[in-house]
């Protein structure tokens, strides 16, 4: 992916495995237009990598992940309808990252607030450095959060632990937000500890791990008995699979399966 040149990001490819650096160091990371633009290309490239089975998302610099959106951009805004378009632009990018068919893991190196904080939430799987504070700082000044936090933030720790962050405002600890269940993993190296549960990721069956992402990301927009029924569905797919015959036939021989993706 070498060629592939971008002002406000890095990508790197090790084998299975993509990094995406946001990498405006200066800024903190912070999410300006520019860079939304650059991420959702970036993601129709590493969708389209057949090698590429996950990808971690970090930021550059030792002090943040991402420091939110932009805000001198934000400040330049005026009205509802400039307001919203700017929200629904950031909600694509985050939906582009949580569809994704390989599962994705922030490596929150360190500040990851307000849009920083909704960035990571898009992720499947987070890992902290125990250095890393989050928080959604919105209402401190005058806005709320716009890329989705609203609504994954109460989906992932239930309502009343995400109203007390988004109301408050209040930045928290990685040690609390493990405890909170906002992150699975506190790791001093970040990044390695995200490629470790990357790598035990992508040794099973990929076509699985797809369907487990789209089993749990349709079954939280409905009721327990659709998201069953999906599950059903989505079932049968996998049974359907090449993957599913070598995966239960190398149980039965002894042996380690070698997935295809088919
Ligand atoms: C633009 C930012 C920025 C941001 C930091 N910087 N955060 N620029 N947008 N979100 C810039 C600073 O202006 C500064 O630039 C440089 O990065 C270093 O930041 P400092 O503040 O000097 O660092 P420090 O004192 O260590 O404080 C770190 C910090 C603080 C606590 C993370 O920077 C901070 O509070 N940042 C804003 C966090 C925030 O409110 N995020 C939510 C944004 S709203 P210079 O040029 O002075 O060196 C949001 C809404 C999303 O995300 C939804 C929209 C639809």
């Amino acid at each position: 992916m070498d060629e592939y040149e971008f002002e406000n990001l890095t990508i790197d490819q090790h084998g299975p495995l993509a990094v995406l650096t946001l990498n405006r160091p200066k800024a903190l990371n912070a999410l300006n237009s520019a860079t939304f633009g650059e991420m959702s290309e970036a993601l129709d490239l590493i969708v389209d990598n057949a090698e590429i089975g996950a990808l971690i998302i970090t930021g550059a610099g030792e002090k943040a992940f991402v420091a939110g959106a932009d805000i001198s951009e934000l400040n330049g805004l005026d009205g509802v309808y400039a307001g919203r378009e700017v929200a629904l632009a950031g909600q694509d990018v985050m939906s582009q990252i949580s569809n994704l068919p390989i599962p994705v893991i922030a490596a929150i190196n360190g500040f990851a607030l307000g849009g920083g904080f909704e960035l990571a939430l898009a992720c499947d799987i987070r890992v902290a450095s125990p250095r890393a504070r989050l928080g959604l700082p919105e209402v401190t000044l005058g806005v709320i959060p716009g890329f989705g936090g609203t609504q994954r933030l109460p989906r992932l720790i239930g309502a009343g632990r995400a109203l007390d962050l988004l109301l408050t405002a209040r930045q928290i600890s990685a040690e609390e937000a493990l405890q909170m269940g906002v992150v699975n993993y506190l790791a001093d190296e970040p990044l390695a500890k995200a490629r470790e549960v990357a790598e035990s990721i992508v040794k099973n069956g990929p076509i699985a791990i797809s369907l487990v992402k789209e089993a749990v990301r349709r079954g939280l927009d409905t009721t327990l008995d659709a998201g069953c029924e999906i599950e059903a569905d989505l079932f049968g797919m996998a049974v359907a699979t090449a993957d599913f015959q070598e995966g239960t036939g190398a149980f039965l021989a002894k042996r380690k399966p070698e997935f295809k993706g088919e």
